[in-house]
C-alpha cells in the first residue's frame, strides 16, 4: 500500500513556493500504487490532487482540503526501451513520476532524437502530455505514441494512441476531460515516446535556437549541442530552476500566447500563422508593450522576472494572493491596451484569476 503521511505545505512542493497545506498526502510511484491511491480516494469521495513537479501549479494560500497524490519515480521499470524496427528508432515507455529532464538527458546520451529542444523543462513525464509541453520548436505531441491512464469515471486502465489525445497548443484531452473542479478524469500512468536514432537533432524549428547554434532553420545539429544551446537560452530567460535565483521561482510562462484572428494582432507584434488561418502572437510582447517591463513593479514580494516578462516570480515571502493580484493587474492592463484577454497557463487550485 502507498505510504501515508501527515498534512503538508504545498509551498514546499511547487516551483513558485506558494500554497497552503493539503489535508493529506499519499506517495505513489508505480502504476499500481497510483491506481490504488486514486481509486481509494475517489471511492471515499475525497478530493485529490495529483502532484508531479509542481512546476505548473498555483495553489491558494488556504491550501487544498483534500489529499495530494505525490508522484515519484518507481524503483523498477521506470523507463523501458523497445526497438522500433519499422522506423529505425526506439519506443521508450516512461513512468509518470520520472523527472522529465532526466529522460531528455538520457535521450541525448543514448542517441535518441526528438526531445532535445525540450531540455531543462521542470516537471514530471506524466504532466507532459496533459498540457502538451513544448519549447523551441518541439512539443511532446510530435513524439507521443501512447499514453496509458487510469480513467477515474470508468475505473479502468485505458491506452490512448497519440492521435487520440486531441493535442493542441498547450492542451489535450487530458487537460479538457474533467473529473471534478480540481482533477482531470484521466490520471497518466506512463507515456510511450517514439524517438529516432542518431547523433544529430531533429531539424531545428525555432529561429532563436538556430541562430544560437549557427545553423539555418530546418538544419540539424549535434544532439549535445542542441541540449546545451537550449539550456543556455532557458537560463538566460530564468527558465531553469535554481534555488538561489528568484527569477526561477515561477511557474514558467504564466500566460499562454494568444491565438487570434490575424486582424487583431497589434502593429509590430510577433505573429506566427497557424494552420487554421489564425495567428499566434506573443504574450510576453503584449505585456511588455502594455507597460509591464521585466521586473515590474520593481520591488514587492511578487514581480515579473527580471529576465522575461511572461514569468511571475516569488521574490521570497510572497503569498498566492500577491501573485494573483499582479496577474490580474497584467491581464487587465493588456486587455485595456490591446483588447486581448490573456489566459493563464498554470493550473490553479482553490483560486482563480
Ligand atoms: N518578448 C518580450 N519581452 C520579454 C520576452 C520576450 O517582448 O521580456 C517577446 C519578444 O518579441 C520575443 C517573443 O516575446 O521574440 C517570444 O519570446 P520567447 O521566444 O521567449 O518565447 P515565448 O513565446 O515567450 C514560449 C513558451 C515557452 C518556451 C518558449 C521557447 C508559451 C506560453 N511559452 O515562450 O514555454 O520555452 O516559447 O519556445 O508558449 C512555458 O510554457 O512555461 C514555457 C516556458
Amino acid at each position: 500500500m502507498p505510504e501515508r503521511s501527515v498534512s503538508t505545505r504545498l509551498a514546499d512542493r511547487t516551483t513558485l513556493r506558494l500554497g497552503g497545506p493539503a489535508a493529506g498526502l499519499v506517495r505513489a510511484a508505480s502504476a499500481d500504487e497510483i491506481v490504488a491511491a486514486v481509486d481509494a480516494l475517489d471511492a471515499a469521495g475525497t478530493p485529490l490532487l495529483v502532484l508531479g513537479g509542481g512546476s505548473n501549479l498555483v495553489v491558494a494560500d488556504e491550501g487544498f482540503a483534500g489529499t495530494v497524490v505525490a508522484l515519484g519515480a518507481p524503483d523498477h521499470d521506470a523507463v523501458t526501451v523497445a526497438d522500433d524496427a519499422d522506423r529505425d528508432g526506439v519506443e521508450v515507455t516512461v513512468a509518470a513520476g520520472v523527472w522529465w529532464d532526466d529522460l531528455v538527458a538520457r535521450a541525448g546520451a543514448e542517441g535518441w532524437v526528438g526531445v532535445e529542444a525540450l531540455s531543462g523543462i521542470p516537471g514530471t513525464v506524466g504532466a507532459t502530455p496533459i498540457q502538451n509541453v513544448g519549447a523551441y520548436g518541439q512539443d511532446v505531441a510530435q513524439r507521443v505514441r501512447r499514453v496509458r491512464v487510469w480513467d477515474r469515471r470508468l475505473r479502468g486502465v485505458r491506452t490512448f494512441a497519440g492521435d487520440e489525445c486531441a493535442f493542441g497548443y498547450r492542451t489535450s484531452r487530458f487537460k479538457r476531460d474533467r473529473y471534478d473542479a480540481v482533477g482531470g478524469r484521466h490520471v497518466v500512468l506512463d507515456v510511450t515516446f517514439g524517438l529516432a536514432r542518431g547523433d544529430l537533432s531533429a531539424p531545428v524549428a525555432y529561429a532563436e535556437l538556430a541562430r544560437t547554434l549557427g545553423v539555418e532553420v530546418g538544419e540539424r545539429a549535434p544532439l549535445a549541442d542542441v541540449r546545451e544551446a537550449v539550456l543556455g537560452l532557458r537560463r538566460g530567460k530564468g527558465m531553469v530552476l535554481d534555488a538561489d535565483d528568484h527569477d526561477t521561482w515561477s511557474a514558467g510562462s504564466f500566460f499562454t500566447n494568444p491565438v487570434i484572428d490575424p486582424g487583431l494582432v497589434p502593429d509590430g507584434a510577433p505573429a506566427y500563422p497557424q494552420p487554421d488561418g489564425s495567428v499566434k502572437t506573443s504574450a510576453a510582447w503584449l505585456i511588455d508593450r502594455a507597460g509591464f517591463a521585466k521586473g515590474y513593479p520593481g520591488d514587492g514580494p511578487v514581480t515579473l522576472s527580471t529576465k522575461h516578462t511572461l514569468a511571475l516570480t516569488n521574490r521570497g515571502g510572497a503569498s498566492t494572493a500577491d501573485l494573483l493580484a499582479l496577474a490580474r493587474e497584467i491581464r487587465d492592463g493588456v486587455a485595456d491596451r490591446f483588447g486581448i484577454v490573456l489566459e493563464n497557463e498554470p493550473v490553479t487550485v482553490g483560486c482563480a484569476l
